[in-house]
């Protein structure tokens, strides 16, 4: 998997979620370079916990967001969140059984799908979220 640098196509021009977003391409591009260098299974396992628990983290906050200004599309959007959440719960599993193929082809899924939510679904609310002065 290459690297994902983030850039200003990815900006979803409200600061707060561009910051996670940038700490949630930095731990994926963390745990591509550990897989790759053959870090062990317990440091390899902190690191996919850390990402769940972020991601988690990072999705209540646009959720909350949309919760408190009424974003109209909200339902679609958090079913994309849903998919996601169960995608990394596939990954973890994967790893878990040692299954290293699995989880090379969930990586590439999960940062093609990260880069595509953020560009397309994500970028959708921005004007939506800066008209109610979340910048
Ligand atoms: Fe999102």
């Amino acid at each position: 998997m290459a690297m994902i640098t983030w850039n200003d196509s990815l900006s979803v021009k409200v600061q707060e979620i561009d910051l996670q977003h940038q700490k949630l391409i930095g731990m994926i591009n963390d745990l591509n370079e550990a897989m790759k260098s053959g870090k062990g299974k317990e440091s390899l396992g902190k690191i996919i916990n850390g990402l769940i628990s972020y991601t988690a983290t990072h999705f209540r906050q646009e959720e909350r967001y949309f919760d408190r200004f009424g974003y109209p599309d909200s339902v679609n959007h958090k079913k994309e969140h849903v998919a996601f959440v169960k995608k990394v719960t596939d990954f973890k599993n994967g790893f878990e059984k040692n299954d290293l193929a699995v989880t090379m082809e969930v990586m590439n899924f999960l940062s093609d799908w990260l880069r595509n939510h953020i560009k397309g679904t994500d970028k959708k609310y921005s004007k939506f979220f800066n008209e109610k002065g979340l910048k």
